[in-house]
């Protein structure tokens, strides 16, 4: 009761009124409405705010089915402050607090980058390629764990799995660590299965491996690292708000990754093993050249929106 009585009169009751009021908020945001992305990102606003007061997830028929007309003031309180905060820019995965990445939810906050839809195109050649040749994998690397997605994706579907992952954040590797608990459980054929380091600065790319007093060479690398030039290639929304390690390549070499996981790759990775690399489809084609180099056999795969978008490299 106490409840209701903090909701002022005038804010809407019903489901479909509401979600009418947080839609006509998030129509003051320009960059949506260009995009035509109001009525989806209005839903996932109201769906999120529901789940917090449900403390767990639903599906949006659901949601529906569940909430028919009247939903708790709680919920509408929570919608519309949400909702302003969108209109003012905030980005919608650090109001709701997770992105979804092939079925999995996964926590996200400023200090990692929000999985992306290309990066599924990544892990999913990963897998394909893996079926291809019959192999289940043992023993994998990871540069830039981010929030996890990669590693824990791949530990989630090998439960023979072992994941070395390097990451340059403090606090990255900690919001990664909290993924893989919850996705991929406490015990031994869970989260014990990724064991994460530390790169020390930003130019360190095999030095956290080399670090280790105990790692054999691995089946394969997968990595999608920091690539990008400029403020002009990303979103004002974007470069204000996700962290600039993980958007942007040093300054003195945009290649600076895809150089380092050529000079160095074979110490790590044993003789035909595997380089799986997200890359800047702008700059495919001088990143492929790169690897012409190792003399193994080189594809390019494409993301949705058929641009360049994954590097294959197989020995
Ligand atoms: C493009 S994000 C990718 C994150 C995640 N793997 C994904 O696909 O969403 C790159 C990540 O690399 C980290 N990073 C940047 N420089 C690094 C370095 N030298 N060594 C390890 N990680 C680094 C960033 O902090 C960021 O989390």
């Amino acid at each position: 009761m106490r409840e209701r009585e903090q909701v002022p009169q005038d804010f809407p009751q019903d489901c479909q009124e509401l979600l009418q009021t947080i839609k006509s908020i998030l129509g003051t945001h320009l960059g949506l409405v260009k995009k035509g992305l109001v009525s989806t990102e209005a839903e996932q606003l109201l769906i999120a705010s529901y789940q917090m007061e449900k403390g767990e997830k639903i599906s949006r028929l659901n949601f529906y089915t569940q909430t028919k007309k009247k939903i708790s003031p709680q919920v509408v309180k929570r919608s519309l402050q949400f909702a302003q905060l969108r209109a003012q820019g905030k980005l919608l995965q650090h109001i709701t607090g997770f992105q979804t990445f092939l079925g999995h939810d996964y926590e996200v906050g400023p200090e990692v980058l929000i999985p992306r839809p290309e990066t599924e195109v990544l892990l999913e050649t990963a897998l394909k390629v893996f079926e291809e040749q019959g192999r289940v994998p043992t023993l994998g690397l990871e540069i830039g764990l981010g929030s996890g997605i990669l590693s824990i994706e791949l530990l989630a579907r090998y439960s023979r799995l072992k994941m070395v992952a390097t990451e340059l954040q403090f606090e990255a590797r900690a919001l990664a660590q909290r993924n893989a608990l919850r996705i991929l459980g406490e015990d031994a054929q869970g989260s014990l299965r990724l064991e994460i380091l530390a790169a020390n600065q930003s130019l360190e790319v095999w030095e956290p491996f080399e670090r280790h007093q105990s790692l054999p060479r691995a089946d394969f690398l997968i990595s999608n690292p920091p690539y990008l030039g400029s403020l002009a290639e990303v979103d004002e929304e974007v470069w204000h708000q996700e962290p600039w390690e993980a958007l942007f390549a040093p300054p003195e070499d945009i290649l600076f990754f895809y150089r380092q996981v050529v000079s160095r790759a074979s110490e790590f990775i044993q003789p035909g093993g595997m380089i799986l690399m997200e890359v800047p489809h702008e700059r495919a084609d001088e990143i492929k050249s790169l690897f012409l180099g190792l003399k193994a056999h080189i594809e390019v795969v494409k993301d949705l929106n058929q641009r360049d978008r994954v590097l294959v490299v197989r020995a």
